[in-house]
């Protein structure tokens, strides 16, 4: 199925070409300007919030005289200074204030915000406030949720094909079970910040470290009362953001605007790194119920599961994240009776949101245990479980959710791979190198990933862009993405390149501004290379249309014998300098700037049915991994890793392979060493990187091979047939997960499935290993 496309099908051209990302200069030698970069304007003030320090209470006094008092504050904010909402909430819940009000529902929630002349005076007088509490009940897990009824934040989805219940029955064989799965902290290097600067008749202006400048925008102007056109965000780039800056840098936003709008001053929030993990949400933490009936050679025929996470205080985003759970709960494989249902938990914890595949990993996790149970269950290699539950052809094409997968190849890229990791003989050397090694297990595992591209909410894949061209004939390029380390302005300039037969010092991408580029979708999804490289693209084109009239007229030549070059501009036998051709159009009065617009085709969902096309099209990858661990000490080490990765026709290889290996990492990273842990009253006890463990270099794969699947152009009209490589690749950090589970099988003759939960700590390593053996745990 890897045929190659009718090359007039293929966006012609491409941009493939591993230019160097656009601030790897400025990020290598410090010279990047991230948010508290930005000089300050002349007396700015400083932003510190207080955090409650109860799960769930009511509030019954809060005394700020003694902040007030400290020499160098300058206002003490609370719910009742704000003029217009005081409401972040992103699907327009209602339920997330931005100070708190009468009741606090999490240990971390904002109460106050100090203003103060430094940061220091502002974080030393908050902690003067003297607050009053009455307890209330404090929920702070899925169980705990559901034994006091199971309140959810957002309507349970149910996702059903077949008759599952009659499947489970008429399987010759079923099993159940349960897997629990950690959430994790995002852990950008740069922590959560803005700055907000009033201008005249009511204008604010705020500089934002977010993946989504038009909600921040939005819901700032709501909170102040006023209309979206006075206020404007900026945000040049992140310091990585991974989800966790998609929603939640809208509460530092809005606080720092209201401070601004208060003192008529700017001023800037930049979070503690404590704080920061305090207050703001996290991934999902998952418990799934599978269900699962199959036949006796390891054909998967019902599965029903039971996803339900811990939401925290408010919806968030965790509707469409657990929805996107269900959405990967197949992975890659067809079930032929199938049910899924969702149960978004309402908690008092920090209210869980977007972490790079949304959910999707969640549910894909779940997935390979089941395919796990039934290989220890019937004695197959896993690899063969799955290559024989891998979407097909015909009957075997259709996704709980009634898309057809028209494209399936996986199968392909887990064979391909499984040759070039020589999978089968190093499985079997493990096997047999386990069998007299008493304290070093090693396991491997080979997977593959399946992912959704397109925002679930149909409305959010849309994206404008506005192009300018000079007299001097450089360009602008404006688009409504942000740069977060992913390189999405690399590849936007490689797309002007491209068009016009520019130099990368020709071409100029700005800072991301609601001023330039409006009503846009968060960069998120990894959505953001596909949605505004094509309304690049179309600004682009429109511009160049117009100077191809011109030029065909002066030059009195047909417009199809003129083309943009590296060498300039084509015009019949001419060759023109770019430049000199955007002067000549400028002098004849002609449009050199332009806007473009796209919007994603096919798509369509409607979850009241569980049916629908969702997904534009899917990203594909395989990973394997080799584990070896220590059964004295519970530690492991990633012995080996191999990916072949679908990034369809790659905008830039080089970036591309950065996002692969940085993905996986951070996936492996959340299934291994990160493990967030809350006291029972509900405090994180994992606030601050003494106590949370996020990978560092030794812990890298020791052999590590990346490669992207050659000559696989996306069947769809992406921009350029390239695939988004955002959050896929994330996903591969699950083998590693697998290959622990492999190597603990070893200490029963590889005869049950070990059932080993996430994160794979050194600590469940050993408790799961002293269960294997029959040891008392
Ligand atoms: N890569 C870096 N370096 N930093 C990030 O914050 N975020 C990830 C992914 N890769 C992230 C990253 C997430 S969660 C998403 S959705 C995509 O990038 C967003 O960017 P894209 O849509 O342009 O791929
Ligand atoms: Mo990515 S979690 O969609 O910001």
């Amino acid at each position: 199925m890897l045929e190659r496309l009718p090359e007039s099908a293929v966006i012609e051209g491409g941009a493939s070409r591993s230019l160097k990302h656009e601030s790897a200069e400025l990020h290598v030698s410090g010279t990047a300007a991230y948010l508290d970069d930005i000089p300050e304007p002349r007396g700015t003030l400083h932003v510190v919030p207080g955090l409650s320090t109860r799960a769930h209470a009511r509030l019954v006094s809060m005394d700020l005289d003694a902040v007030r008092a400290v020499p160098g504050v300058v206002r003490v904010l609370t719910a009742a200074d704000v003029p217009g909402d005081n409401q972040v909430s992103p699907v327009h819940a209602l339920d997330e204030p931005i100070l708190a009000e009468d009741r606090v529902f999490y240990w971390g929630q904002p109460l106050f915000a100090v203003v103060a002349t430094s940061r220091a005076v502002a974080r030393r007088a908050a902690r003067l406030a003297r607050v009053e509490y009455e307890d209330m009940p404090a929920i702070l897990d899925v169980a705990q949720a559901r034994k006091n009824g199971g309140v959810t934040v957002w309507r349970p989805l149910t996702m059903t094909r077949g008759d599952v219940d009659a499947g489970l029955v008429a399987a010759p064989r079923r099993l159940s079970g349960r897997i629990t799965i950690g959430g994790q902290e995002h852990f950008y290097l740069e922590g959560q910040a803005a700055l907000a600067q009033p201008g005249e008749a009511g204008e604010m202006r705020v500089w934002s470290s977010t993946q989504h400048p038009s909600e921040t925008q939005h819901l700032v102007a709501a909170m102040l009362g006023r209309p979206h056109h006075l206020v404007t965000t900026e945000v040049r780039r992140m310091g990585g953001g991974f989800g966790g800056k998609e929603t939640q840098a809208n509460t530092v936003a809005c606080l720092a605007a209201l401070a601004a709008a208060v003192t008529g001053r700017a001023a800037k929030l930049r979070l503690d790194r404590d704080d920061d993990m305090m207050m703001t949400g996290k991934r999902h933490d998952f418990v799934v119920d599978y269900d699962v009936g199959f036949t006796d050679d390891g054909m998967l025929l019902a599965v029903d599961m039971v996803l339900a996470a811990r939401c925290g205080w408010s919806a968030d985003l965790s509707g469409p994240v657990i929805d996107r759970a269900l959405f990967h709960a197949d992975n890659a494989y067809f079930y032929p009776d199938v049910r899924f249902r969702s149960e978004a938990l309402k908690t008092n914890t920090q209210s869980n949101t977007a972490f790079r595949g949304f959910g999707g990993p969640q549910g894909i996790v779940a997935a390979e245990r089941v395919i796990e149970e039934v290989a220890f269950a019937t004695g197959l290699d896993p690899l063969d479980v799955r290559l024989h539950n891998v979407y097909g052809m015909g009957s075997r094409d259709v996704t709980p959710y009634h898309m057809t997968v028209e494209d399936s190849i996986a199968a392909e890229i887990m064979s391909d791979l499984a040759g070039r990791a020589d999978y089968r003989a190093r499985r079997r050397a493990i096997r047999a190198s386990n069998a007299d090694s008493p304290y070093i297990r090693r396991g491997i595992a080979l997977m593959p990933v399946k992912f959704g591209i397109s925002f679930t909410a149909t409305h959010y894949n849309q994206a404008g862009a506005l192009v300018h061209v000079y007299t001097d004939g450089s360009v602008q390029v404006n688009h409504g993405g942000t740069e977060m380390g992913q390189g999405l302005h690399t590849k936007m300039v490689q797309i002007a390149m491209r068009e016009f037969g520019l130099g990368e010092d020709r071409v100029r991408i700005t800072a991301t501004t609601t001023g330039k580029v409006p009503n846009t979708s968060a960069t998120a999804a990894s959505s953001g290379a596909d949605l505004n490289g094509m309304a690049v693209l179309d600004a682009i084109r429109r511009i160049k249309g117009r100077m191809i009239a011109f030029a065909a007229e002066k030059w009195a030549v047909a417009e199809d014998e003129i083309s943009f070059e590296a060498d300039g501009v084509h015009i019949g036998e001419t060759v023109l300098p770019f430049a000199k051709l955007a002067w000549e159009a400028y002098f004849a009065r002609i449009s050199l700037s332009a806007t473009g617009f796209y919007k994603t085709p096919k798509i369509s969902w409607d979850p009241a049915t569980g049916r629908g096309r969702p997904f534009f099209y899917f990203a594909y990858g395989a990973a394997c991994a080799e584990v070896a661990i220590d059964l004295l000490t519970g530690e492991m080490a990633i012995e080996r890793v191999d990916i072949l990765h679908d990034a369809g026709q790659s905008l830039n290889p080089a970036i591309d392979i950065g996002q692969i290996e940085g993905g996986f990492v951070q996936g492996a990273g959340w299934l291994t060493t990160e493990e967030l842990v809350w006291d029972s009253f509900g405090r994180l006890r994992t606030h601050a990187p003494s106590t949370y463990k996020i990978p560092a270099c030794s812990d890298r794969p020791r052999i590590f091979n990346v490669s992207l699947l050659e000559n696989a152009p996306n069947r769809e009209a992406t921009i350029f047939r390239s695939k988004a490589v955002g959050e896929p690749p994330f996903v591969h950090g699950v083998a590693v997960l697998q290959a622990i589970s492999d190597a603990l099988a070893s200490l029963d003759d590889y005869r049950t499935c070990p059932r080993l939960d996430a994160p794979a700590t050194p600590e469940t390593i050993l408790r799961t290993a002293a269960r294997m053996k029959g040891e008392p745990v």
